[in-house]
């Protein structure tokens, strides 16, 4: 029996006046594959605990199957949990250790043709009568997961199963999982803060920033119409051009983004999405690219739907199969706050300190500021882009993905192609307005 997983605004707070949870609500439909993403101390461990009953919830309600559950103690539950440091007996082998809880459960019960089952089904036969000390890494991971899956549970809870294991094991991995609880059809809440984690494994997923949920979808949806500037730059990589612009609207000619330097002219005529940003005429916003939204090539080369700029070639990446290409544009890029990786572009020292205040300035603040602002716009401390000079500036604003067969340097200035159609706006708080949030996802079904 799987279960119905609903959280109505749950909130824990460890101390008095610091939510690491503020009002989260979700619904996990039964059979539903849900993955909790969010960058490190966001709270995503701290909400599997308390539906697994292994945390107290301070305000809300937790309901499973529609009753309320709060108060059940873990074994009530009936839920199966696997941890990033999966704790195997290591005097008991792997048959021992699978069939552990088994024998807890119906003590009478012979567990071994459920231990065999399941080992079967995990591939992992021929490791029954080892101990942990003689199996490797992603073998103990297995036989952790053949512990949990044993059990038959009506849901699964998973805190970064994966994360210890190196990277090729962990792809391998995440597609057993994936296959199993699909298989198995068990309610699974799965949490991570590795985004491509996130988007291969989930039915849906829940993003969450210092512990508000910032956007609740399919990853189809995250990817292509995130709410807001965080959830932009969260997920996908290369990371997404998040570039400072300023919307110009006369009355009588084009309307254009101003990126610093140069601008991008919105074809005309104007889509509706284009029309709306006529509202925010002289307001700075940010604008996002996301790498495919950006090619390499003459503007004669251009399609319908596509604009010209030009870039600085700073840096080339290698990838192997393609190439990443980070230009300058004379652009200045936006600051988003709480992300766990920055952009590895390299960074003048100055202005990376600068930053650091910044962030650190929103951690101090961290209670009444877990959901605020999402992007850093005005920071009062800063000086105004006219007056920073110009060596503050980074050296990439822009990455380009591109095939491995162009032959481009540093200091080459190269003709860009921007595809409008792909172009998101973000206003001042880092709220999406274009695409509108009104346009309806119509990727899904
Ligand atoms: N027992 C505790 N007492 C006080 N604060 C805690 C406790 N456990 C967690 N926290 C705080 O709650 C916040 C959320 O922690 P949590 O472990 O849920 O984050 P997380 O998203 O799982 O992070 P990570 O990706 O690093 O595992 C953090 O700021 C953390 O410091
Ligand atoms: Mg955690």
């Amino acid at each position: 029996m799987t279960r119905a997983i609903s959280l109505h605004d749950v909130s824990k707070a460890y101390t008095r006046d610091v939510r690491v949870v503020d009002r989260l609500s979700l619904d996990i439909a039964p059979g539903e594959f849900l993955v909790l993403l969010g960058p490190s101390g966001c709270g995503k461990s701290t909400v599997l605990r308390m539906i697994a009953g292994l945390e107290e919830i301070t305000e809300g309600q937790l309901l499973l199957d529609g009753e309320y559950a709060n108060d059940l103690i873990p074994s009530e539950r009936d839920m199966a949990m696997v941890f990033q440091n999966f704790a195997l007996y290591p005097n008991m082998t792997s048959r021992g250790n699978i069939g552990f809880p088994l024998r807890i459960e119906a003590p009478g019960e012979d567990p071994a043709p459920r231990v065999d089952a399941t080992a079967r089904m995990l591939g992992i036969e021929d490791l029954l009568d080892r101990l942990p000390g003689q199996l490797s890494g992603g073998e103990r991971q297995r036989v952790a997961m053949g512990r949990a899956i044993a059990r038959h549970p009506s849901a699964f809870l998973m805190d970064e199963p994966l994360s210890n294991l190196d990277a090729k094991l962990r792809n391998h991995l995440r597609a057993e999982i994936a296959a199993l609880t699909r298989q198995l059809g068990v309610t699974t809440v799965y949490v991570t803060h590795d985004q491509t984690e996130a988007m291969s494994l989930g039915d849906r997923v829940a993003v969450l920033r210092g512990g508000v949920l910032q956007q609740l979808d399919t990853p189809r949806t995250v990817y292509a119409l995130p709410r807001n500037v965080f959830v932009a730059a969260f997920i996908g990589t290369p990371r997404i051009n998040l570039l400072r612009g300023i919307v110009r609207a006369p009355l009588d000619g084009a309307m254009t983004i101003s990126l610093g330097k140069q601008y991008l002219r919105l074809p005309e005529p104007l889509s509706l999405d284009h029309q709306l940003l006529r509202v925010q005429q002289g307001r700075e916003v940010i604008v996002g690219l996301r790498s495919e939204a950006v090619r390499i090539a003459k503007p004669a080369a251009a399609r319908p739907g596509e604009v010209a700029i030009s870039g600085l070639v700073e840096h080339v990446e290698f990838q192997g199969h393609e190439i990443l290409v980070h230009f300058n544009t004379g652009s200045r890029p936006a600051v988003v706050p709480d992300l766990e990786a920055p952009r590895p572009t390299a960074r003048p020292n100055r202005r990376r300190r600068r930053e650091g205040t910044v962030l650190d300035r929103f951690r101090d603040r961290a209670g009444a500021l877990r959901a605020g602002p999402v992007v850093v716009l005005d920071d009062p401390a800063e000086p105004t882009p006219e007056a920073a000079p110009a060596e503050a500036r980074l050296p990439g604003d822009l990455v380009v993905r591109t095939t491995p067969d162009i032959d481009l340097r540093r200091g080459m200035h190269v003709p860009l192609l921007v595809d409008i159609a792909h172009l998101f706006v973000f206003d001042q708080h880092g709220e999406r307005i274009c695409p509108t949030p009104a346009r309806l996802p119509d990727l899904d079904e």
